[in-house]
């Protein structure tokens, strides 16, 4: 009885960390968020050659457009593909960090 609450408990974790990235990758993705997308976005998120990406902006856009373009890219334009970079649970998890907005402190 105990082995399979046990089990039970395991296979939920791991259902949770499916979803979400591991708290290390958490750090690595805001890092890369601050440095690679804030190169173009700028640091603080709030544009440069890029549009800002600030909540009240995102908020208005489908979030499937959102996703498609940092998995894609937008052909065209400065906006390169992640897709060999970011799983799409990580662009995800970027996207809901970025619609809540990150805490800049
Ligand atoms: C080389 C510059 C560059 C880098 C690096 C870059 N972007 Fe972009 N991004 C752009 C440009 C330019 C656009 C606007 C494309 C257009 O004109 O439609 C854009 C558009 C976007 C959009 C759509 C915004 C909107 O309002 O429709 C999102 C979301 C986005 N980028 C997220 C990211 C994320 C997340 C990263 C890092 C993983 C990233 N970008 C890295 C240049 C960049």
């Amino acid at each position: 009885m105990k082995i399979i609450t046990i089990f039970l408990l395991l296979a939920l974790q791991a259902n949770v960390c499916a979803k979400e990235p591991a708290s290390e990758r958490q750090t690595e993705l805001l890092y890369l968020l601050k440095h690679d997308c804030g190169a173009c976005h700028g640091m603080t998120l709030k544009g440069g050659l890029g549009p800002p990406l600030l909540p009240e902006v995102l908020a208005t856009k489908p979030k499937e457009l959102l996703f498609n373009t940092i998995f894609y890219g937008r052909m065209e334009t400065a906006m390169p593909p992640w897709q060999n970079f970011l799983t799409p649970e990580e662009i995800n998890w970027l996207l809901k960090q970025l619609l809540e907005g990150i805490d800049e402190s």
